[in-house]
């Protein structure tokens, strides 16, 4: 099993919802469903960060209003046809291979398949899909088709979609999805283009398409609200043609342009050619993955990890800090959820943070953005401070569901899950972790969290009876419970993880107004946010912190009954009966107080408040509500994983598995098809580091505490703290940061660290395989663990000038030669060892030096003198074998006119060993021979490229008539 790629083999129509959900392409800005070019049955998606509009669709006699990630038009429509036959499709078609893998490391999707038409026209195709990370406006597809068994034309039809709705997900049928409108299409110098506008939000959509391929001729068709270009390939048996569709997708929305069409017309006028998106595609996400890299041992755990990562990236990438977006809790990978904006950010920015602070900041800012509408919220609910939505969109007006269908039962149900008010405690938590990672506090950030604050300390009553502060009509994390039983309102008193987090959240206002004192908060009011840190009520009941008031009067539910059961609200509702009854919860809710605060932070605020802690309390309240949940959000088992990782290893195993497969296996039946669990995959990711390496951020520092399971083997990542660069990695016996071994640490500030370092890596392989030694061999030497001089030779890392010492000291060479301070010099500046001596090489010594193959040099007359030039060669059968340039100087100079004819030339390679004070050249003469296209096959297997990359199909091979060589060492 590769683990950078995903991998899929045959058609089957039945999966390919969640293959169309996992192969989604992205780059932040935008993403498109891993749907078929040409199927019947697919569930296209695109949709760009953001774009939302609202419709009102009537259900059960009430107008309802929902706002939508606008699924956009379809960009990839693409199919084809072999004479007499109709249009592609692969349900249809006589398919003899087929398949699809998703390159994780490049953003690329291939897919190869072989088809049979009813005349028994074999043909194959290849295709390769990207969603530019580097030009995040910019999309496209390559197809190649080969004849296998016939020549002849083949017609194809490339198409831009605008009859797309928001219709992926079943429950949301009744509901109104037809948001695109006013569709214009149009063909202009060669490019075709799509415009449509949202029905309410009026943003303007434009697609622009380019189509290369060799033959120019193209027929323009439009039908409805499509445009397609039609082109007829001139397929010769075995020869591969291609056809290229770019695309460029602009939004009224977008920075930087006059309007879309012009800009999407643009865009895709001045993209290159796909080899070259594809270079600067491939290029931008190993930029990426240098900062996200998260090692593993074991292919298949490694696989998920990428995979995870890689859907993280692709929703909120480097590009999304600029576009006024939250977190989007089912990613731009389906219309699940709307493309709504929940508290699931909990579980994507601490990893964010330590990688793309600047992505952080972009999600953050969303939320300040939208504080005029929260303190609106909050004003007209009769508040203070700011109150955000349950589920935010576009401007931050409550977005929450008044109605859902329960699909179990058929029933549209009321909906009072807008009554989650913690997810102001979670945007405030978020800010607070993003200045403990960065050690940055904006004063927006800061007025964010003090407006949440305020909100909080007034939704705080004062009981006179007991003299506590009382927090009512809320709902938990939990959403199984959002009324007493036979309640004429929803709402419950006391969540406890409300009650406890507001607690933290006024002492984090407290800490941040030390920090910014400016922010002027009178005494009054902060002597009363001082008073409920101390007075708040939360309820116990047999010995645990009770979920809400009047907890502890619920029922027992019959778990045997239910057993397997996820969804208890849907089934219990279908049975006619009341989820509200039970003592059972979907997901962790009092325990949440375990995921977000250290043992000792929760002792501490009830101690505060003047509760008794026995060191009982936490672990009896994690047996008490395991048992009573049913894990019905994959948020649950991320949590679970969490709690249970010091005290029961293997049970958090088994959680953290169960995250790690909730997609990729879609154990929620069906969901994953509709858009993947972001907050999940983000919350693997964010496992690994909290929960293995023990990495915590504390005010004074980071704190590593790793507790790996054998299982994981080595765990490494790069890490952003506070302004260093720091890689961490780990096994279960001990933890280093920057290579060097620690254990329990606590670290500042990171090093101080060595700049300049670009090349380094590819320097330290160098030395290393000069010397012939392993990693372990040198990272013994070095006294650094081989897990950080991997990551040193893989990526830019900076390593501390200590240990830049050790490593040189090391691979006996200097410093300065590692940090490339010698790149720029002609070789051989250095003296060679005392007491030189020139030694005459033989024939076979000479042939075993260049017999790698590399850079060497040829040396011929050219029509303005004695010519050397460099060469990528290969050794092949004795034989240097290079390419060049078709009708470069090498090829005219070398050719003499003649048949049989050819030109003696020289070609040398040398090498200086600067370090050893050594080198040695090497001299073959021969004549040069120009092989024909005839001759192809004898050379093809050398697989020689050329350096310097670029179009060189000639291939030149010399025939050595002479070899001679020398060598300089010393006595
Ligand atoms: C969970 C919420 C979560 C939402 C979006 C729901 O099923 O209960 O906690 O925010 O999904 O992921």
């Amino acid at each position: 099993m590769n683990p950078w790629v995903l991998s899929y083999g045959g058609f089957d129509p039945a999966s390919e919802g969640l293959r169309e959900a996992l192969c989604t392409l992205g780059n932040g800005r935008f993403a498109t469903r891993g749907a078929t070019p040409d199927g019947e049955l697919r569930t296209p998606g695109t949709y760009a960060a953001g774009c939302y509009d609202r419709l009102d669709s009537t259900v059960t006699g009430r107008t309802v209003t929902n706002e939508d990630l606008v699924n956009l038009p379809d960009w990839l429509p693409l199919t084809f046809a072999t004479p007499g036959s109709d249009w592609f499709r692969p349900e249809r078609a006589d398919l003899l291979d087929y398949r699809q893998e998703l390159d994780m490391r490049h953003g690329i999707l291939h897919r190869a398949l072989r088809w049979r038409d009813e005349s028994g026209r074999i043909t194959v195709v290849r295709q390769r899909r990207l969603v530019s990370m580097a030009d995040p406006r910019l999309a496209a597809l390559e197809t190649t088709f080969i004849a296998e068994n016939w020549s002849g034309p083949l017609r194809v039809r490339a198409t831009l979609d605008g009859s797309v709705t928001n219709s992926g997900v079943a429950r949301y049928r009744d509901l109104r999805g037809d948001h695109l409108t006013g569709h214009e299409t149009g063909d202009q110098d060669g490019l075709t283009w799509l415009t449509a506008l949202t029905r309410s939000s009026q943003i303007t959509v434009a697609l622009t398409s380019r189509t290369d391929t060799a033959t120019l001729a193209r027929e323009v068709i439009r039908e409805g609200d499509r445009i397609s270009t039609e082109h007829v390939l001139d397929l010769a048996q075995g020869e591969p043609a291609t056809l290229t569709k770019t695309v460029a997708l602009a939004t009224s929305r977008d920075c930087a342009v006059h309007d879309a069409r012009t800009a999407a017309i643009r865009a895709v006028r001045l993209a290159p050619r796909f080899h070259t998106l594809v270079v600067r595609h491939a290029a931008a996400w190993e930029r990426l993955w240098q900062r996200a890299r998260v090692d593993v041992d074991g292919p298949e755990l490694s696989q998920i990890v990428h995979l995870h990562v890689f859907h993280l990236l692709q929703t909120l990438s480097p590009h999304t800090a600029d576009l006024d977006v939250g977190v989007p809790a089912r990613g731009l990978h389906g219309d699940a959820y709307r493309g709504h904006v929940f508290w699931d950010e909990l579980f994507v920015l601490p990893w964010l943070n330590l990688r793309f602070p600047e992505t952080s900041l972009g999600l953050l800012r969303y939320r300040w953005r939208r504080l005029p509408e929260a303190r609106a919220a909050a004003q007209d609910a009769g508040y203070d401070g700011a109150m955000f939505p349950w589920q935010s969109a576009s401007d931050g007006r409550e977005q929450t569901q008044t109605l859902h269908l329960n699909p179990a039962s058929g029933r549209w149900l009321p909906d009072a899950s807008h009554l989650q008010r913690h997810i102001g405690l979670a945007i405030a938590y978020n800010v607070w972790q993003y200045h403990l990672a960065t050690g940055s506090m904006p004063l927006w950030c800061a007025e964010l969290l003090i407006d949440i604050a305020r909100f909080f300390a007034s939704l705080a009553v004062l009981d006179p009876a007991s003299r506590r502060y009382e927090i009512r009509g809320v709902m938990g994390p939990d959403e199984y419970h959002e009324r007493y039983p036979g309640a004429a309102s929803p709402g419950l008193a006391n969540n406890a993880y409300t009650n406890v987090m507001t607690v933290w959240l006024l002492l984090r206002a407290r800490d941040t107004l030390d920090l910014l004192p400016e922010l002027a908060v009178s005494a009054q009011e902060r002597a009363r946010w001082d008073d409920i840190t101390r007075r708040m009520r939360v309820d116990f009941h047999d010995g645990v912190i009770s979920q809400f008031t009047g907890y502890a009067d619920l029922l027992e539910l019959d778990w045997a009954r239910y057993r397997g059961v996820r969804r208890l609200d849907r089934a219990l509702e279908a049975d006619g009966d009341d989820i509200n009854r039970y003592k059972a919860a979907k997901q962790a809710d009092t325990l949440m107080l375990c995921y977000l605060l250290t043992s000792d932070e929760l002792a501490g605020i009830l101690n505060r408040l003047g509760y008794p802690v026995e060191p009982s309390l936490i672990p009896r309240m994690i047996g008490y509500y395991l048992d009573r949940t049913s894990h019905g959000s994959t948020l649950s088992a991320v949590v679970h994983a969490w709690i249970l990782a010091r005290s029961d290893r293997a049970r958090s195993w088994h959680f953290f598995t169960e995250t790690l497969f909730s997609d990729i296996k879609d154990i929620q039946h069906g969901t994953t098809a509709e858009g993947i669990h972001l907050g999940a995959m983000a919350g693997t990711l964010d496992l690994l580091q909290r929960c293995y390496l023990g990495l915590e951020i504390h005010p004074d520092g980071l704190h590593l505490n790793p507790l790996l399971p054998d299982r994981l083997g080595v765990l490494s990542m790069p890490i952003r703290f506070r302004g260093s660069q720091l890689f961490i990695d780990a096994d279960h016996r001990q933890a280093r940061i920057n290579g060097a071994a620690r254990l329990n640490v606590t670290s500042q500030q990171g090093e101080p660290t060595m700049t300049g370092a670009g090349d380094l890596g590819r320097r330290i392989t160098h030395h290393r395989e000069r010397l012939g030694l392993t990693l372990e061999q040198v990272a013994d030497r070095a006294d650094m663990s081989p897990g950080y001089l991997q990551y040193l030779e893989e990526q830019p890392g900076t390593p501390t000038a200590d240990a830049m010492y050790r490593l040189a000291g090391a691979l006996e060479t200097t410093v300065d030669d590692l940090l490339g301070g010698t790149v720029d010099r002609p070789p051989g500046r250095g003296r060679a060892k005392t007491a030189p001596t020139l030694e005459s090489l033989d024939h076979d010594e000479c042939l075993k030096l260049i017999e790698p193959g590399g850079i060497g040099r040829v040396a011929f007359n050219g029509p303005h003198g004695p010519t050397v030039l460099p060469v990528n060669y290969k050794l092949h059968h004795g034989s240097i074998v290079f390419r060049t340039a078709s009708g470069g100087p090498i090829d005219q100079d070398l050719r003499t006119g003649q048949e049989g004819v050819e030109i003696k030339i020289g070609f040398e390679v040398d090498r200086i060993d600067e370090a050893q004070r050594e080198g040695w050249s090497v001299l073959v003469q021969g004549p040069a021979h120009h092989v024909s296209p005839d001759e192809l096959s004898e050379v093809i297997d050398a697989d020689v490229t050329p350096w310097a990359g670029g179009e060189r199909h000639l291939y030149v091979r010399i025939t050595p008539h002479q070899i001679t060589g020398r060598r300089i060492h010393h006595l």
